[in-house]
């Protein structure tokens, strides 16, 4: 039986440490079975995803060994045994013990929340953030890399400067003038790993712990995670059909707002020019920072192509990154900070006695396949492949999930939401749907401060569309399952457990 879950604390993280709290005070004794995951998964309606990563982190740390199966088993030595720590004896949280040294962690390490760093074992509709990586081009991607190194000087296996390869950041600048508006120089491009190494960096360079952040509610918990560990405090604004609010009670002393008005994450929302320009001018009269998250909007499917706020801004206001995870694979960790050239010498000189620079042979491998033009061929192209799978998502939904789940048609990115009915639970109805191999995530993982409407966010890019209509079917038998009373209205509580039909 593992304690309740604190509020504010995701399932992931709460399973994690209710695990091993259990394995250090000899609940869970060594050489114990534990139960399956699928069994964990239902008893305390978790999606079964959460439990493997869960049970995944517990292995990689050595609580646990699992045999592929034949279930997974508390060790008999355990990591804190072998570091000296007994069990009733262990140190406060954030100490650890090494070699018998007390070792006191800084306030950033304390703080820092796990974020799922480990990729999915497996893809099956409808897992969001991902792009079809069974069709990004490898094949062509070795044919720049082998011409690439076969003909390596020495200089590039030097390395390159601080802010990233000049080719790269050169190239990068183009392709962001003209495909999202941003005004920018090369010299203003700073090559990073990822919009996540974006955020933390762009936090680093200028907030203090104790400083306030706010953001769309609900919206990128990676970000959340980021600002938290750095000690600022994150402050949830809610949004509305033309995209974040702008409340002044909660806007009161934010020193950065970062947002991602392309295409929200998670509800999918473009935010309108109106609230675009009051955004700015809030920034200006704040003298506050904005920190614009494009991390998907390449992949656009209707309406006009929506500029980068960041293109609007007079002030000089406005950092940018983006990736190309979404565009190639998130395996890559390329992505960009642009930002302001005021602020250009801070980041390089930060970036000189953090990682030097990224490394720099994928750096040129892209360069060249971005000039070889395969990298825009490899974009148009998935782009069509998503807009059928949109498609035949919301197609598929108004005939299999009608009066059960409206699926809103986005305007561009990998995934879109589904708002449940009345009476449906995001939680139950992701537990359900694992027991049937689909993969969705409540909304609700991504709240903030308060607690959203019941929805899940569904991704329609990873997978093709024989697998879109399978996840719709069962999906529907899922929704079923999770909050269908006998009288065929759908439990006001929704309890997870599945019921009869
Ligand atoms: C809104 C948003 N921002 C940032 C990221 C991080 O992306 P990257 O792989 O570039 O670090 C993600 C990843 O899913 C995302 O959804």
């Amino acid at each position: 039986m593992l304690p309740p879950r604190p509020p504010g604390t995701t399932a992931g993280r709460w399973l994690y440490d209710a695990l091993r709290a259990a394995i250090l005070d000899g609940r869970l004794g060594p050489g114990l079975r534990l139960p399956a995951t699928r069994d964990l998964a239902r008893q305390y309606q978790l999606s079964r995803g959460t439990v493997v990563l869960a049970f995944e982190q517990l292995q990689a740390e050595g609580y646990v060994r699992g045999k592929t199966g034949s279930g997974t088993y508390v060790n008999d030595v355990l990591p804190d045994t072998l570091l000296g720590i007994g069990a009733g004896s262990r140190p406060p949280r954030g100490k650890r013990t090494a070699g018998g040294a007390s070792i006191r962690l800084s306030g950033v390490a304390r703080r820092t929340e796990p974020w799922p760093s480990a990729p999915p074992r497996y893809i099956r509709a409808f897992r969001a953030n991902q792009p079809a990586l069974d069709l990004v081009p490898t094949g062509l991607w070795a044919q720049v890399a082998g011409r690439r190194l076969r003909a390596v000087t020495t200089q590039l296996l030097m390395g390159c400067p601080a802010l990233g390869y000049t080719p790269l950041r050169e190239a990068i600048a183009d392709y962001l003038a003209s495909a999202r508006g941003v005004r920018c120089t090369a010299s203003q491009v700073c090559i990073v790993s990822g919009v996540q190494d974006a955020l933390d960096l762009a936090a680093r360079l200028l907030l203090d712990p104790g400083d306030r952040v706010a953001m769309e509610d609900p919206g990128y918990s990676g970000a959340a995670l980021a600002f938290r560990a750095l000690g600022a405090r994150v402050v949830g604004l809610p949004l509305d059909a033309e995209g974040v609010t702008l409340p002044p009670r909660l806007l009161r002393d934010v020193r950065m707002l970062y947002i991602t008005p392309a295409h929200q994450f998670p509800l999918g929302v473009t935010m309108s020019l109106a609230r675009r320009l009051a955004l700015l001018a809030w920034a200006h009269a704040a003298n506050a920072v904005i920190l614009e998250d494009d991390y998907d909007s390449e992949f656009r499917y209707s309406g006009a192509p929506v500029p980068a706020l960041q293109g609007l801004d007079q002030d000089d206001r406005v950092l940018f990154a983006g990736s190309f995870s979404k565009v190639l694979f998130p395996g890559l960790r390329l992505g960009y900070l642009v930002v302001p050239e005021s602020l250009v010498e801070r980041i390089e000189t930060m970036l000189s006695v953090s990682r030097r620079h990224g490394p720099v042979l994928e750096q040129a491998i892209l360069t060249d396949f971005i000039a070889d033009g395969h990298f825009g061929r490899h974009i148009r192209r998935m782009r069509e492949i998503y807009a059928q799978r949109l498609g035949v998502l919301l197609e598929e939904g108004r005939r299999h999930l009608d009066g059960l789940l409206t699926i809103s048609d986005v305007e561009a990115g990998l995934q879109t939401v589904g708002w449940l009915a009345d009476g449906l639970h995001a939680e139950a109805v992701t537990a359900a749907a694992a027991r049937r191999d689909v993969q969705v995530v409540p909304i609700s993982e991504y709240a903030v401060a308060r607690p959203p409407r019941e929805g899940l966010q569904l991704g329609f890019a990873a997978v093709d569309e024989v697998e879109l209509k399978r996840g719709v079917r069962e999906l529907a038998m899922a929704i079923g399952k999770a909050g269908r009373r006998e009288d065929g209205k759908y439990s006001p509580q929704g309890s997870g457990l599945p019921r009869p039909m």
